[in-house]
């Protein structure tokens, strides 16, 4: 009896110890950033070496503007998650249909799952931004559609449906607290987070501090802008003080969504960035500042803390993008979010490597090194693996 008790004990030190070491290899993997693959451009990789280009960099967290197949096809298989977009373009004929719907989710959804782990769709991208209010009342119907074939088919627990939504949809965002949804939108945008709160999705926000800090350079503190060290801003209502401007965007919306009865819904941000060059209206697109905000971002993002209005809510971000889009049109900062360059190499240094050395990249990776070093390993099995061994443990100290 007594042996048995000691080898249990000796079990139980070695489970919490083989735990720890297996928690420490996954954090090169956060869970809380991705990013967007925007492939607006004549000039970048194939999506199959986008996949492996994704898997070097440890960004787990995709999400794309179509359902295009050859990238659904490409990450088939790599562990990578996805959200696709169902484009602008196609919102009123979803809306106008539950059969049109479900045929569109049947072919660039279902017909992928499980290889390609499809984890939400993205019903319209920014539409309460522009101005086709047609296109704004066609939004939730299209919303409605789209999860009515998701839930036919059982996959709702599968795949998650939202919209993404710019800064344009609110007024008065400065300080946070004081931050509504404008008027003209509201009709629209009430129906559409009823339906959200009830199906159990998020708040979807595309926040760029470098475009507030682009329009108002003269009254915002660029470093507020960039993550970097400033006084900040005190929202006097909540008594609540900001030392980055991201934060300040995201508990704005949340203070929008509970004025609009919503208080308990997460806000996700969908996208941000920073451009690496711009126009002579946009001087803050450096390659410098690009760096600065998304060197922080990802430090902000890795920190898993949530925000000063929402400290339990842990934020979450999808970088933008990937790859600068050289057939954007707009401003020229539009065409330089990229983090890589077209042959794959990094567009300057935050952490990552690219697949091919660059000036700004001092360490080389082949593909070679990363087919053989693989995935890594299973987030969720090394939590429970944990939890168990670490009950396990404490139960029997306690004997
Ligand atoms: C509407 O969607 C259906 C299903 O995806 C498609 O077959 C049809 O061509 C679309 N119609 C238009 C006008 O885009
Ligand atoms: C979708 O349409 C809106 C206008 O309603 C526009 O602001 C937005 O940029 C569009 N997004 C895409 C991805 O085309």
């Amino acid at each position: 009896m007594k042996s048995s008790w000691v080898f249990v004990r000796f079990l139980a030190v070695f489970l919490v110890f083989f735990s720890l070491i297996a928690s420490m290899t996954v954090q090169g993997f956060t869970g809380t950033y991705g990013i967007n693959y925007g492939r607006i451009a004549d000039n970048i990789p194939s999506p199959d070496e986008v996949a492996t280009l994704l898997r070097a960099a440890k960004i787990k967290n995709v999400r794309i503007y179509d359902a295009d197949h050859s990238v659904l096809k490409a990450f088939s298989g790599t562990g990578l998650e996805l959200v696709v977009g169902l484009p602008n373009g196609s919102v009123k004929n979803m809306s106008s249909s539950e059969d049109h719907a479900m045929s569109w989710v049947k072919e660039n959804v279902q017909s992928f799952l499980p290889e390609t782990q499809i984890r939400g769709i993205a019903v319209g991208n920014e539409v309460f931004g522009g101005g086709d209010s047609e296109l704004w009342a066609a939004l939730g119907g299209a919303v409605k559609n789209i999860y009515s074939a998701i839930n036919k088919l059982h996959l709702a627990d599968v795949v998650q449906i939202t919209t993404a939504h710019s800064q344009a949809v609110f007024a008065n965002s400065y300080p946070p607290s004081s931050c509504i949804f404008k008027d003209n939108i509201v009709q629209y945008m009430k129906p559409l987070l009823e339906f959200f709160a009830q199906i159990d999705s998020p708040f979807c926000l595309n926040a760029y501090p470098f475009l507030d800090y682009t329009y108002d350079p003269e009254n915002i503190d660029i470093n507020y802008a960039l993550f970097q060290p400033t006084q900040g801003i005190y929202d006097p209502k909540t008594e609540l003080h900001y030392d980055n401007m991201l934060d300040a965007q995201i508990d704005a919306a949340y203070a929008a969504l509970a004025d609009a009865g919503f208080k308990n819904m997460e806000v996700i941000v969908t996208e941000t960035g920073w451009a690496s060059n711009g126009d002579d209206s946009e001087a803050a697109a450096t390659v410098d500042n690009a760096r600065t905000y998304n060197y922080n971002l990802r430090k902000r993002l890795a920190k898993k803390k949530g925000t000063p209005f929402r400290p339990k809510r842990v934020v979450k971000g999808y970088v933008f993008a990937i790859f600068n889009e050289n057939l954007k049109p707009g401003a020229t900062s539009e065409r330089n979010f990229g983090l890589f360059k077209p042959d794959g190499s990094i567009a300057y240094d935050i952490g990552f490597h690219g697949l091919v050395s660059s000036a700004a990249d001092t360490s080389h990776l082949s593909l070679k090194d990363i087919r053989a070093r693989g995935w890594p390993g299973s987030n969720i099995l090394v939590s429970a693996f944990s939890a168990v061994a670490l009950l396990l443990f404490l139960r029997i100290m306690n004997e």
